[in-house]
């Protein structure tokens, strides 16, 4: 968790803003928002008071009901002076959009708003995201202003190429994606602010393929995002996360690190080379048990045959493989899709054959959850407990799994500080 300081200048992407700001908290952070005067003519605080649970300020001369409080801490029975507080408070802080005029008296040290007031006297790291016009960007006025703030220890989170705020407009100046400014204030919060920070966390996501031929495999339904949802979450805990990837066509979490595969072989490769670093495992792909025994390196044709017939060979258990080779202080997390009644049994059957730590059941029978949709509703097995997560989303769901994690996960070695 890390407590984020968030200016919001004016521009048409203030609305991105938000978006940022759920994410955010939904990542565990605590958000306190500062708009400049101009900003609050394109969003209001409202919707950033609503978002973060905190007041929204714009003023040096507003008293901050919370005064200079981020939302996980008690207030001080003073009133401090705002500008002041909320920095001092802030682990990182972050203008995003960023003006060219806010960008202008960043540069030169201007401090005649609240924005401004605190970025001058901010001593945590200070992350700028532009977001103008590709002429104003363009214009060596800000490029010189973005250097000079580059010099001085300030991150730039570069703006993106494409279509612009007005229309017709089209060029470089577009803010940063909210999941890409996440990562890039993430990347530069002090290491031990966030509850799972220097944590490794190896997600397998996806589905095989096993190749018949050229063109044809056998695989299966699923999607990637149950195992994508879970290195989102760990992601944005902290942790260090590596996914090893099988035919998922999704979008990628800046900041993730991403080893794509094809067949239950190349994933098992990947995790052996990955498993021994990792401290937790949570095997979310769907791997295939049986693969052709002979794929043919061209396409079969069908001319002449009046039947095809597949033999099929099994494939190495990666997941009993790699738990075999564990240490003490790895977790362990296996998944099981079950159809209908007895799911839990064999569930549990699973957790004590594979010699796992955890193992999240989920009912395949049911079409508005699991493979493919956005839903999910498990059944989270440990030696000695059982929990049912309700529907929710799968980042929901990949939420309470890593609740689950945290409490299977051993205590720091005496010494260690870890
Ligand atoms: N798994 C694996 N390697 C395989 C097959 C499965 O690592 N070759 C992992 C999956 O990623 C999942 C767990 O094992 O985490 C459960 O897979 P499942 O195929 O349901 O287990 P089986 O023991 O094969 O049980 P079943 O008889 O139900 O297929």
């Amino acid at each position: 968790m890390a407590r984020i300081l968030l200016g919001v200048s004016g521009g048409i992407a203030a609305y991105k803003a938000l978006e940022l700001v759920r994410l955010a908290t939904k990542g565990g952070h605590a958000v306190r928002v500062i708009q400049t005067p101009t900003a609050q003519r394109f969003v209001g605080a409202a919707s950033f008071a609503a978002l973060t649970g905190a007041p929204v300020l714009d003023s040096e001369f507003e008293r901050d009901p919370s005064r200079g409080a981020f939302p996980d801490q008690p207030a001080p029975h003073h009133d401090p002076l705002s500008h002041l507080e909320l920095v001092r408070n802030a682990d990182v802080l972050l203008v995003a959009p960023a003006s060219a005029n806010t960008i202008a008296k960043l540069a030169h040290g201007l401090a005649d708003n609240l924005l401004t007031s605190a970025a001058l006297a901010a001593t945590c790291p200070v992350l700028v995201a532009p977001a103008m016009n590709n002429h104003m960007y363009e214009h060596p006025a800000t490029q010189a202003n973005l250097r000079l703030l580059r010099e001085r220890g300030v991150t730039v989170v570069e703006p993106g190429t494409g279509a612009l705020g007005s229309k017709h407009e089209w060029g470089i100046g577009r803010l940063a994606e909210p999941a890409e400014l996440l990562a890039a204030v993430e990347a530069v919060v002090p290491a031990g602010a966030r509850p799972w920070d220097g944590l490794k966390v190896l997600v397998t996501a996806g589905g095989t393929r096993e190749p018949i031929d050229s063109v044809r495999f056998v695989g299966n339904r699923s999607s990637g995002r149950m195992g994508f949802a879970l290195a989102e979450e760990a992601a944005a805990l902290g942790a260090d996360v590596t996914v090893i990837a099988a035919h998922v066509a999704l979008p990628r979490r800046p900041g993730v690190r991403y080893v794509d595969v094809g067949t239950a072989a190349e994933l098992q490769a990947a995790c052996e080379a990955e498993f021994p670093a990792c401290d937790v495992l949570l095997m979310a792909a769907a791997v295939a048990d049986f693969r052709p025994v002979a794929p043919a390196a061209d396409k079969i044709k069908k001319s002449g045959r009046q039947e095809l017939r597949l033999e099929l060979e099994p494939t190495q258990d990666i997941l009993s493989l790699l738990s075999g080779q564990r240490t003490p202080r790895q977790v362990v997390v296996g998944f099981a899709a079950e159809h209908g009644g007895g799911a839990v049994a064999y569930g549990r059957d699973k957790l004590a054959r594979k010699g796992l730590d955890a193992v999240v059941v989920n009912d395949i029978a049911r079409a508005d959850i699991g493979f493919e949709a956005p839903d999910n509703e498990v059944t989270i097995l440990t030696r000695d407990d059982e929990r049912h997560v309700p529907r929710g989303t799968k980042a929901e769901v990949a939420r309470a799994v890593l609740d689950a994690v945290d409490a299977l996960r051993p205590a720091p070695a005496p010494g260690t500080g870890a």
